[in-house]
């Protein structure tokens, strides 16, 4: 989490690093800092938004043009000014923001002490980390690069790291372990930045940092190293990503433009993958892992949060049609349990950003241990994309709102395009029902157009709904996962506490919860399991819940049940999942909305988890 940029060339460092800032909030917004080389290096940094620091500084001296910034989502030490990065060492040598975890501070804030009194001024990993190397540094008498190697050395954890030094001030060092850092080149000027989010309106000449490697960068000079001292040629690679993008485009907020843009995600998620005539799928993408593939026993998709709830719906998908075992486990469990992972195992790991601690590690974990890892990632040269074998993109188009909507439909996208691919080459699936599934595919775009046209009845219930303080989802089969999104939508942007459940789970505890007070989100589509589901919302009625329930076109039984009816076009059960995701995406956005909470980011959240 957190957010760093860093400028340094002959404009002016201080408009250029807070507009990227403000581009990369979505990270973390607990207080935000920078620091510029003036005469000496100089630091303003203030809790709460990006916006809280401009205003702090704009009676301030801002010029310069080298300057690191940082937009913070606190791990060690309350969000305040004091805790705010940037952190300069105790001599005043040193300046440094940092996006991870230094898990041995503690033991190296003690041998600090030990050593030469030093004391931090606030509660942050980070601030000791500033002061191990200005220790290395007058103690060895090195170059300030030498120095941050040396303490590096003696650091476990995560870092995204940019420093400054006052002695030798006409440059950035760079320095990355886990945490991502990007490099964007321009004529004499570069540009550095947790993702390539606030460096694409200057240049589209990116450099990925790796773990273990820093960089050293003045105005008209980069040099790339290893931490262990190895020169390494820095590899420019041309990004394709337009600035319109990551722009709102007329909505109020990101969170509604990405649901509103659906149709087009999902339909670049299928292009050059789905013909519609003929109807076949084609997944370049995995072709140098088909041999892997084709003997799999079993795949294992890890995942965290909305990419967790994808690969349920993938498991669903992926059995029924491929008829392949699959397991779908939290990348935070997976990693830290000692998992039974075979060389015939196909681990799949699903990550908007890319970019997650948990299943970065749970992938470097499968990898180990022999296993063929594939990743379906949104972010173009993230690092999970990077460390998998193969890979499908979800080409969902930057994803700027915290809570995830447009990455979620591309990824049960690829999810389901899988399934029928692997079902195809596997001969589980009639070419008949491959072709039928392809098709419907192929207009669930049109579907969603259609669904969006609805919101003001998303609008008008949520205004019923808003003070709610509780509210249950309930799904059944492939929708169940829905029915987890849709609570965890509700939770993370309105603050309203939702639980998701198997429809026929809720007689088993939850059923206690209802009275006349309890929203009962129920998707109740035309499948096999409607009936049964309609079973189940007799039962929420017979104890007074109000039932809002997601039903196909034209249905008349539970319109005749339920309080409000989400009407969504009536199509197969396995492209259910990608239409009945967007009314409760609108319905907590609203509510949110109505509620005045920060839709795009909501408190104490993050978009990319770089932390475990
Ligand atoms: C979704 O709305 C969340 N904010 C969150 O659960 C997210 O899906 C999770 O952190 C995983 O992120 P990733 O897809 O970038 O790995
Ligand atoms: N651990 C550091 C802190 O708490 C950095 C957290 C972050 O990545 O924003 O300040």
């Amino acid at each position: 989490m957190c957010g760093i940029v860093g400028y340094i060339g002959n404009k002016e460092a201080f408009p250029i690093i807070i507009n990227g800032l403000k581009r990369l909030e979505y990270r973390g917004y607990d207080s935000a800092g920078i620091a510029l080389v003036q005469n000496g290096i100089v630091q303003y940094k203030k809790q709460g938004k990006v916006a809280d620091l401009e205003q702090f500084s704009c009676t301030k001296n801002t010029s310069g043009s080298i300057g690191i910034g940082h937009t913070r989502w606190a791990t060690h030490g309350e969000p305040n000014d004091v805790n705010a990065h940037p952190h300069t060492s105790m001599h005043g040598k040193f300046t440094i923001i940092h996006n991870g975890i230094i898990e041995n501070y503690s033991s190296l804030c003690r041998q600090l002490a030990e050593r030469g009194a030093y004391k931090c001024a606030s509660e942050t990993d980070t601030e000791i980390l500033a002061n191990l190397i200005e220790y290395v540094y007058e103690k060895e008498h090195v170059s300030a690069e030498k120095a941050v190697r040396i303490a590096l050395s003696q650091v476990e954890g995560a870092y995204g790291l940019l420093v400054l030094c006052a002695d030798e001030p006409d440059k950035i060092i760079a320095a990355r372990n886990g945490s991502p850092l990007v490099i964007g080149v321009g004529n004499g000027e570069y540009f550095l930045a947790s993702d390539a989010t606030p460096i694409v309106e200057y240049t589209n000449r990116i450099i990925y940092l790796n773990d273990k490697e820093i960089a050293v960068i003045s105005k008209h000079e980069l040099s790339l190293k290893t931490l262990f001292n190895d020169t390494l040629t820095p590899i420019i690679q041309e990004l394709d990503l337009d600035i319109e993008c990551i722009e709102k485009a007329g909505f109020d907020h990101f969170m509604q433009k990405e649901i509103f843009e659906q149709p087009k995600s999902i339909t670049d998620t299928f292009r050059g993958r789905a013909s519609k005539n003929p109807p076949e799928i084609y997944l370049g993408g995995l072709y140098n892992v088909m041999d892997k593939l084709d003997k799999a026993d079993r795949i294992i998709v890890v995942a965290c949060g909305t990419s967790w709830h994808a690969g349920l719906v993938g498991e669903y998908a992926i059995e029924e049609l491929a008829r392949i075992p699959v397991e779908v486990e939290y990348a935070s469990e997976f990693r830290y349990r000692n998992p039974i992972i075979r060389a015939n195992d196909v681990v799949i790991a699903i990550s908007q950003s890319g970019e997650t601690a948990d299943t970065l590690a749970a992938v470097r974990l499968a990898k180990n241990a022999g296993a063929t890892v594939i990743g379906v990632c949104n972010v173009v040269g993230s690092s999970i994309t990077r460390e998998t074998d193969a890979g499908v993109y979800t080409h969902a188009g930057p994803e700027i709102g915290v809570a995830s909507t447009k990455a979620f439909t591309a990824q049960v996208t690829v999810l389901t395009m899988m399934a029928l691919f692997l079902g195809k080459r596997r001969k589980e699936l009639a070419t008949e029902r491959y072709e039928e599934l392809i098709t419907e595919l192929y207009n669930v775009p049109a579907l969603i157009e259609e669904i969006l046209l609805d919101n003001e009845k998303y609008l008008h219930v949520a205004r019923l709904y808003k003070d709610a303080p509780n509210s249950i989802y309930l799904g059944r089969g492939i929708l169940f996962p829905v029915a987890l999104e849709g609570a965890l939508k509700m939770k993370e942007i309105s603050y309203i506490h939702a639980e998701g459940y198997p429809a026929a789970e809720m007689k088993h505890g939850p059923i206690a919860l209802i009275d006349e007070n309890m929203p009962v989100i129920i998707i109740a589509t035309k499948d096999k399991s409607y009936d049964k589901v309609v079973s189940n919302i007799q039962e929420v009625k017979a104890r007074k819940g109000k039932v809002i329930a997601v039903v196909s076109k034209g249905d008349t039984v539970i319109a005749q049940l339920a309080d409000h009816v989400f009407e969504v076009p009536e199509c197969d059960s396995f492209i259910a999942p990608l239409t009945t995701v967007v009314p409760l995406q609108l319905l907590s956005y609203h509510v949110a909305v109505l509620r005045a909470c920060n839709v795009d980011q909501p408190r104490n959240l993050a978009k990319s988890v770089t932390v475990e």
